[in-house]
Formats: structure tokens, C-alpha cells, sequence
């Protein structure tokens, strides 16, 4: 077998293990993660893979990317994107921790034009360790707000999320429920669920709090959550939501989506503990509910930037924004886009009025706060 043969060979078999491993991702499942153990087995042949795309990449008709994205409709926004323009996307999918590590240790070997991967405290993260560049598009300026993409352009937003209150409709009147802040309140004693101080949602959320009430307040949340916890954190926000319905806790704090996922699950008996929970934006009357995005990145030694600028453009279009975010049942960046019949059925809300380059300014404060509070 010749050697280009050998690493063809290669290329095609890292890829297949890459989409097999890909359903884990960053993003839970609706309910069993089961990615762990099988990630591992994408590093193995990286250094095949590499030559490989490095042969391929010269060609100027592709653009390189790493997602932690993996639903179907966005693979179908892909091949709509190849037909338009005849640039072939090459997919990496992961979960977002991994491929941020990749990239990292592939420097300027890398073959990774685009990035996308959830919230804004990871986005960040990534423009702090220089793996991104600043885009002058005026397509993105014009289709994504200024709060939902970065200061110097590093990162935009290509949909939104919230993150809210999920109650139990057996037991919790939605009129009890108000703030945040008033789920520190000695009533919600062991009844209140989150998961874990390392998951960047809530490191995110926290630093919202830092922007908007000062740390000492935030602080304050933090300690009070704590003390009202119905149990130490554990699993995603999926199994959050899942113990309000077992009865263990009856409110969690929970992105939107993960209801979305479960109401419109196959499986009927998690379709059943999404119709059981009833979603309340907080904060209403003060500083609004929390939001955050997942977004995309031009990365620093991007070999198609024409072409990744592009195709991150197509992804902020209205013909691409409702199928991208109705993949994971979040909201379209894009104002001139209308959220899916679910989300429009659970009703306008005020946001927080914050710029997303806050929670990465934040993050590591959040950190240190969660900490010093015992959060674990
Ligand atoms: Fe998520």
C-alpha cells in the first residue's frame, strides 16, 4: 500500500471514530451521557489525520471545523452552505473542553478554521489564550447584536439561551416565584437544585451577578444557594430537572433548552418529566433572566479565513438561523428571526442587559467566589 493510500486510510478511519464519538458531545444527551470512555479514541491517529488535511487544506474550496455542536439539522445547514457556495465544510466534532485543547496544542499546525462551542466564559477563554482572531464583517455586525459577540470581534454569538427556573407544577405556584435572588430565601430550604460550581454556566451566571449586583451580593446569592441546596450538586442540568420530578428538590436552575430536549424526546417517559415542569424567567422586575450563547470563532491560524468568515456569516443569515438554533431549541441570535412554536409558547421575557464579554472579564472571580462558599 503506498503511504498516501495508508494516511487516506487513516484520515477516513479517525473520521468515522470522530462522528461516532461526536453524540456525546459537548451538549448532554437528553438523559444517559455516554461519551466519556470513547472521545479518548479520536486522539490516536492525530498525527495521520494532520498530514492528511494538511494536503487537503491547501485547496481553497474548504473551510476547516471544530464543533461541539451534533445535530443532524446542522449538518443539513452545512451541505446547504456547500451547495450556495461550493465550499465543503470538513466537520471535528467533540466535546467543547477537548477540541479547546486540541487546538491549543496544535498551535499553528492546526487545521481548524472555524470553532464553535457553547457559552460565552468559553469563548472567552479561548480569545485569552490567543487560539482566535478578530473578524471585520459587516454582515456579522449587522446580524448579531453588539452584547452577543466580542468586544474585538474574536467571537459571535449564533444562538441564545436562558437559564431559569424549572419547577415543580405538582408542588411550586408559579406566583412564589420571583428572583434569582429570592431562592436564598429560607422557604426554598433543601428544595433547591444546580449542578456543580466547575460547569461554566454557572460560572457564567455567578459573573453575570458580579456585573450587575456587585460581588459582594453575588457572593451572597452564591452562599444562600448553597445553604438551600436539596443536595450536594451532581450530573447536568437534564438531571436536575429530572430529580424535581423524582421529587428530590422542586426547583432547579436549568437552560431552557434541556426542557425543549425532553419535550420533544422519543422516549415518552421523558416527555412525560418535561410536561411535569413548568419554566419561570426570573428577575422579571429587576435585572432580567440570565442569558448566554454558543458561538463561533475564526481561529488565529485559520488557513481559509475567506471561507470561514463566510461560512460563519451563512450561520448568522435568516435562512440559516432558525434551523441552527431550532437544533438544540435555542433562540436565533438574530432579531429578525422568530424563536420555534415551543419557545414563542413560553413567552417573551426580559433578558439581562449585560455584555457577553462580561462573563469571560468575570469568570475566574466566579471561580474564586464559588470556592470561598463551598459550592462544589
Ligand atoms: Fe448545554
Amino acid at each position: 500500500m503506498s503511504k498516501a493510500l495508508k494516511l487516506m486510510l487513516f484520515a477516513l478511519l479517525a473520521l468515522a471514530l470522530t462522528v461516532v464519538t461526536a453524540c456525546g458531545a459537548n451538549e448532554e444527551p437528553a438523559v444517559e451521557p455516554t461519551e466519556e470512555a470513547e472521545v479518548e479514541v479520536e486522539e490516536q491517529d492525530e498525527s495521520e489525520v494532520a498530514s492528511e488535511e494538511a494536503t487537503e487544506s491547501e485547496d481553497a474550496g474548504v473551510v476547516n471545523l471544530y464543533t461541539s455542536r451534533h445535530y443532524d439539522t446542522d449538518r443539513e445547514l452545512y451541505d446547504r452552505f456547500t451547495e450556495e457556495t461550493g465550499i465543503v465544510v470538513n466537520v471535528v466534532e467533540g466535546k467543547g473542553d477537548e477540541l479547546m485543547e486540541r487546538l491549543d496544542r496544535e498551535g499553528p499546525a492546526t487545521e481548524a478554521d472555524v470553532f464553535i462551542t457553547a457559552d460565552a466564559g468559553n469563548l472567552a477563554r479561548l480569545k485569552e489564550k490567543e487560539l482566535t482572531q478578530a473578524v471585520d464583517s459587516e454582515v456579522l455586525t449587522a446580524n448579531i447584536p453588539d452584547k452577543l459577540r466580542d468586544d474585538d470581534n474574536e467571537w459571535f454569538g449564533l444562538t441564545k439561551r436562558a437559564r431559569v427556573i424549572v419547577y415543580s407544577k405538582d408542588r411550586v405556584d408559579p406566583s412564589e416565584l420571583s428572583t434569582y435572588e429570592a431562592l436564598t430565601e429560607p422557604e426554598w430550604k433543601e428544595r433547591v437544585l444546580i449542578r456543580s460550581s466547575e460547569n461554566i454556566y454557572n460560572q457564567s451566571i455567578l459573573a453575570s451577578f458580579i456585573e450587575l449586583n456587585g460581588e459582594e451580593a453575588a457572593k451572597e446569592w452564591a452562599a444562600g444557594i448553597v445553604e438551600n441546596m436539596a443536595r450536594e450538586p451532581q450530573g447536568g442540568d437534564t438531571d436536575q430537572v429530572v430529580a424535581v420530578v423524582a421529587g428530590e428538590g422542586d426547583v432547579a436552575i436549568s437552560n431552557t433548552y434541556y426542557v425543549g430536549r425532553l419535550l420533544n424526546s422519543e422516549n415518552p417517559e421523558e416527555v412525560k418529566i418535561g410536561e411535569d415542569v413548568g419554566i419561570f424567567f426570573p428577575n422579571q422586575d429587576t435585572t432580567g433572566t440570565h442569558i448566554n450563547i454558543s458561538g463561533a470563532a475564526v481561529t488565529k491560524h485559520a488557513k481559509n479565513v475567506e471561507n470561514a468568515i463566510k461560512f460563519i456569516e451563512f450561520l448568522t443569515s435568516e435562512e440559516a438561523q432558525f434551523v441552527f438554533a431550532e437544533g438544540n431549541n435555542e433562540y436565533p441570535v438574530n432579531p429578525k428571526v422568530e424563536p420555534t412554536e415551543l419557545l414563542a409558547s413560553w413567552g417573551e421575557f426580559k433578558e439581562q442587559d449585560i455584555d457577553l464579554t462580561i462573563l469571560g472579564t468575570n469568570n475566574a472571580r466566579a471561580i474564586q467566589l464559588f470556592n470561598e462558599v463551598g459550592w462544589k
